[in-house]
């Protein structure tokens, strides 16, 4: 199980990340695949430029787009 946490800060939530978190959790084909939470902000990570902020396995993703969400996960799923 790929584990995500997606940030709800002010600054992603401006950027689509709640957004994003809602799409990946009614995608059918992921239901099996990930555990998805939102969390609060990452704020190590927190810069407006860095926004929208997700963690996929706690690797940081900056600049979270669904194309690159699916991207990673993708690659883990070939892998395993
Ligand atoms: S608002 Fe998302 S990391 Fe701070």
């Amino acid at each position: 199980m790929i584990k995500i946490k997606v940030c709800a800060g002010s600054h992603c939530v401006l950027k689509g990340s709640v957004d994003m978190l809602e799409y990946l959790q009614n995608d059918d084909y992921l239901t099996d695949k990930i555990s998805i939470e939102d969390t609060v902000c990452i704020h190590h990570h927190c810069e407006e430029d860095n926004s929208p902020i997700m963690e996929i396995d706690e690797v940081i993703l900056r600049k979270a787009t669904l194309e690159k969400v699916y991207q990673i996960i993708q690659e883990k799923l070939n892998d395993e």
